[in-house]
């Protein structure tokens, strides 16, 4: 898989990138990922990426004309299955999102800043819009290094343990239930006692009926 990341701040989105799983999956050639500075696809002197609201109002908008280019030249070395423009009016990220897109080949990933992009950018590149909840940040970047993280690590061969993916919260739909490891006993709390009977199809109930449990107290709407 290939991820082109089109912003104007690059070094806030470099770090993610280079430590942990990510960097393994990287190291390991099972993700490309490109940093375009969208400066670098100005025409002006200053390196100008923003401008004024046409009609008034406070706050700068994206210029079509970088965005475009830079789109372009990418569009032209290859096809791409997405073009994501980071928004907090786009629809909003989870699992069922991620998955679809760990199977892309090619994906845009566009980062606004300002007030946002030029309407006519969405109009014309943009094929999908993703918000990373109800809230908004200064820019599309780190919504987009969650999107890139959610995304590469369902990818085969990235997480070492190939079905521990599949048993994350919200795979199966259901919160994970608890889970646990040494020691036994911390301060008076103990691991529950199914934990120990080498009973695995007993141990595999349990841990189902806690999860419908914790989605149920904790996210009903998931159960609906
Ligand atoms: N840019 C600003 N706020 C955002 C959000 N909530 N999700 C994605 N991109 C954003």
């Amino acid at each position: 898989m290939r991820i082109d990341i089109i912003t104007v701040l690059p070094e806030l989105l470099k770090s993610p990138f280079e430590a942990s799983i990510l960097k393994r999956a990287i190291d390991a050639g099972l993700v490309e990922v490109h940093f375009h500075n969208l400066r670098d696809y100005t025409t002006n002197k200053h390196k100008t990426v923003d401008d004024t609201q046409f009609g008034g109002g406070a706050g700068m908008v994206m210029l079509i004309e970088p965005i475009d280019k830079c789109i372009t030249a990418l569009k032209e070395a290859r096809n791409y299955d997405e073009v994501i423009y980071m928004t907090p009016d786009g629809e909003t990220l989870n699992q069922g999102t991620s998955n679809t897109l760990s199977m892309a080949k090619n994906i845009i990933i566009l980062c606004g800043h300002y007030k946002g992009v030029d309407q006519r950018v969405r109009d014309l590149l943009i094929t999908k819009e993703i918000s990373i909840g109800d809230y908004v940040l200064s820019g599309g970047e780190l919504g987009a290094a969650v999107l890139c993280d959610s995304i590469i690590r369902l990818i085969p061969g990235v997480l070492g343990d190939e079905t521990s993916a599949l048993t994350d919260s919200f795979q199966d739909g259901l919160l994970a239930p608890p889970i646990y490891t040494r020691p036994r006993e911390y301060k008076g709390l103990k691991v529950p006692e199914i934990l120990f009977t080498g009973n695995f199809p007993k141990i595999e109930k349990w841990r189902e009926e806690q999860a419908n449990q914790r989605t149920m107290d904790r996210r009903p709407d998931l159960l609906e």
